[in-house]
């Protein structure tokens, strides 16, 4: 019989994401522009690099579970225009999803000031192969770190389109179908 709701691992694990994310993009945004002193500084990097970190793992984990699972199917009434839409939408935000964490370890990687990543001050984490070792680690540095603040900006907007164009909350209230209803926890 055909599912009409996510697992709930695949709901735990969406929801988880997005909180890291939306934790992430606030954090990200505080640390590297809002003033503070070296020290506040310091640790809010530590517990962004920890989160991210984090979310990436849950992002595969995420992945693996939507390969080994297959999603309710979308509702009859939803026309194949928003269908195509959601699935690219959602192609799109898996390939962001790992590339803002990844690009975020090859910025710390890369650093001419070698300062070692603790996950949550307490497991070690090592930098990227390649990039740590690379001559010039500031121009890598700075490249890479502007990619890792672009991607940020992208995926604010992704999600956005993924909330609104993928109308989850508009066939929720307007057409009262079951979509958003699949991802949130049984009440
Ligand atoms: C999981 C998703 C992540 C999101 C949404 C995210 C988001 C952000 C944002 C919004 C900024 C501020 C960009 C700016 O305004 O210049 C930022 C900066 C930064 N992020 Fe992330 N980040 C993520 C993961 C990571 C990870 C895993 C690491 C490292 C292990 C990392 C390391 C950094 C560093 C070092 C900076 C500062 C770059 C600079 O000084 O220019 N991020 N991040």
């Amino acid at each position: 019989m055909a599912r009409d709701r996510y697992t709930a691992t695949a709901i735990t694990l969406h929801w988880v994401i997005a909180l890291g994310i939306l934790v992430q993009l606030v954090l990200g945004l505080v640390m590297v522009h809002y003033p503070m002193s070296v020290g506040e500084q310091f640790k809010l990097y530590q517990l962004h690099k920890s989160i991210g970190i984090t979310v990436l793992f849950a992002v595969f984990l995420r992945l693996f579970w939507r390969l080994t699972h297959r999603p309710p199917e979308l509702p009859e009434t939803m026309p194949v225009l928003e269908r195509q839409a959601a699935s690219a939408t959602h192609v799109v935000l898996y390939l962001f999803m790992f590339a803002l964490p990844l690009t975020g370890w090859a910025v710390v990687s890369a650093s001419p000031f070698d300062i070692p990543t603790v996950l949550f001050g307490v497991i070690p984490w090592p930098d990227l192969p390649v990039l740590s070792t690379l001559a010039n680690k500031h121009a890598a540095e700075a490249v890479l770190s502007y990619i890792h603040s672009r991607l940020a900006f992208v995926i604010i907007g992704l999600l956005a389109l993924h909330i609104l164009v993928l109308a989850a909350l508009r066939h929720h209230f307007l057409l009262h179908d079951n979509i958003l209803r699949r991802m949130l926890p049984r009440r």
